[in-house]
């Protein structure tokens, strides 16, 4: 049984599975090469069309060979579309029916399909879902466990929480806050982060305050070491009561905090925006830790799934599995374009009542053959040389420990927003200068903004605090270990580390047994293949143009070793 899932969601995607595995995923900016592309479910176009497209040609079938089109959204419900003459469409392509699914139930059957499948409970946290007054008319209804619900206003979820008994998936816990109606003193038309009260809310609202758009929550969590959490206004504006009841104090963030950053300004070193960043942080850790505590006060689990943008904070994680001893099960894509996937999932259990789990992975892209490559590096008027591949990992490691800066093109292409070693940028972590030339340089962003390691992940205790546990999706925030690796130490000594093993990804993994011969260690700097503003590369074209834009040293592209003119 083939089902095609869509997100259509600010950060959308598109998946294909099969009989209940995942076959393919893509989130469409990879393909549109704007960030955070949207699908609008009720007309989609031409950026959801090469999605569909991608997937399909991936699996080698057509829009005839598919049973269901599975959808889920966190904007209104409306009757799934194409911009485009539908009739002609469908009579062109015979379009299969339409299940409309939950958000939160589509992160949740994300998060739950790349787990043990053992009792466990479910968490789903983000900006904002599915609409209450929408619910009844999906496709697909929630089975409920007395679930305890704080509904205010024109309520859309934006915490949900399941059990699983190996079996069943069951509502337990649902908040969905706002818009509150106008004319209250808590509402302001203009202003949507006093209408929508949420955690993710929150951290788009300093995203904007402190990076000047509301899609830099990566930043802020980067800024937020630097600063101290003192502002009562911020550690009070999200506080869960002894009832499970959430507080969202918004309109007093607003009143205090009114000049946002705007233009975008570097806030490196400006101790107001640090501050507001840590605060931010740390509410937010409270926050999380009061919730899950509890939840499991009511359902008792040591193990739990968890999924929805707010799950990206890996210094939240973090602090979640250590507080609470805790382990948790996710995969890469936690925020909404992983929903294309949780949707065709969904829809797959309630026509069939199967779910198959599979070990996590991200790499759910596609992998580009030698004539696509040869074909893109035509354009190329540097040398370009093929390598057996024990001679590619040598080399590469050689120039990496002498100081070069690697661009790393390999296989099938990462679903999420991480860069795991398939479309990376690769360098020396003992550099003590390598982070500014990457700042300044490579990906020319802010000086504050720190990178990430990757290690082989049985030796990744020697370097890093795991507790012996893996960080295969770059979700978690660790201190480090040592003093010799500057360039992936944030200024608080941690890093939002990646783990490897070889059945992961078996040529990053001997590529750091061949960069520890050189080196001494199995660890490298690891950040995402692209350049400011624009979505991580996803083909050879996109690779070399930004190999160029870059000025990397060297680009490595499966078993091409490709150098720029001089
Ligand atoms: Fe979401």
């Amino acid at each position: 049984m083939w089902i095609l899932g869509i997100a259509g969601s600010h950060n959308s995607g598109v998946a294909l599975i099969r009989d209940g595995k995942v076959v393919v995923a893509v989130q469409t900016e990879r393909l549109v090469r704007i960030k955070r592309q949207a699908i609008h479910l009720d007309r989609m176009r031409v950026d959801a069309a090469l999605a569909i497209a991608y997937c399909l040609r991936y699996a080698g079938i057509g829009m005839r060979d598919l049973n269901v089109i599975a959808t889920s959204t966190p904007f209104r419900a409306a009757k799934p579309g194409f911009a485009l003459d539908e009739k002609a469409l469908a009579a062109k392509h015979a379009l299969p029916s339409f299940i409309t699914v939950p958000h939160h139930l589509a992160h949740a059957e994300y998060a739950l399909h790349y787990s043990p499948q053992q009792a466990c409970n479910v968490l789903i946290c983000d900006g904002s879902g599915t609409y209450e007054f929408d619910r009844a008319g999906l496709d697909i209804k929630e089975d409920e466990d007395e679930p305890v619900k704080f509904l205010q206003g024109v309520a859309k979820e934006s915490i949900s929480a399941y059990t699983f008994d190996g079996g069943n998936l069951r509502l337990i816990y649902r908040v969905a806050d706002g818009p509150v109606r106008c004319g209250s003193s808590e509402c302001s038309p203009s202003d949507q982060y006093t209408r929508v009260k949420s955690l993710g809310k929150l951290w788009e609202w300093a995203a904007l305050y402190c990076h000047g758009s509301h899609n830099e929550a990566g930043k802020v969590m980067g800024l937020a070491p630097y600063g101290r959490s003192l502002n009562r206004t911020l550690t009070k504006s999200v506080v869960l009561d002894r009832s499970g009841k959430p507080h969202f104090t918004f309109a007093p963030l607003m009143r205090e905090f009114h000049c946002p950053n705007l233009d975008c300004r570097d806030v490196s070193g400006q101790m107001h925006y640090q501050d507001v960043a840590a605060s931010v942080q740390e509410v937010t850790n409270s926050f999380l830790v009061d919730l899950v505590r509890y939840i499991g006060a009511r359902h008792e689990m040591s193990e739990l799934c968890y999924a929805g943008g707010v799950a990206l904070n890996g210094v939240t994680n973090e602090h979640l599995r250590r507080s609470l001893d805790l382990e948790l099960h996710m995969n890469g894509s936690c925020e909404d374009n992983g929903t294309a996937i949780g949707a065709a999932l969904a829809a797959f259990h309630a026509l069939t009542g199967d779910r198959v789990p599979e070990e996590a992975s991200d790499y759910l892209g596609c992998r580009y053959t030698s004539e696509e490559i040869a074909q893109a590096l035509k354009c190329n008027a540097g040398t370009m040389v093929r390598l057996p591949r024990l001679e590619l990992l040598r080399r590469t490691a050689r120039a990496l420990a002498s100081g070069a800066v690697v661009g790393w093109f390999q296989g099938r292409s990462e679903f999420g927003p991480r860069a795991l070693g398939n479309r990376s940028i690769l360098a020396d972590p003992r550099d003590p200068g390598m982070q500014k030339r990457l700042n300044v340089e490579v990906k020319r962003r802010e000086a504050f903004r720190p990178y990430a390691p990757v290690v082989i992940e049985a030796r990744a205790d020697e370097f890093f605090c795991l507790a012996g546990y893996a960080s295969p999706h770059m979700l978690r925030v660790v201190p480090v270990k040592v003093d010799f690796l500057p360039a992936v130490t944030h200024v608080d000594g941690t890093a939002r580390v990646q783990t490897v093993n070889r059945q992961q990804n078996a040529l990053l993994h001997d590529l750091l047994q061949c960069f520890e011969m050189e080196s001494g260690i199995p660890v490298l700097l690891n950040t995402s293949f692209n350049v400011a503003g624009e979505p991580i590369v996803e083909s050879p074209v996109d690779a070399l143009r930004s190999f160029k834009a870059c000025g990397l040293d060297v680009l490595v592209i499966e078993d091409n070793w490709v150098t720029a003119a001089p």
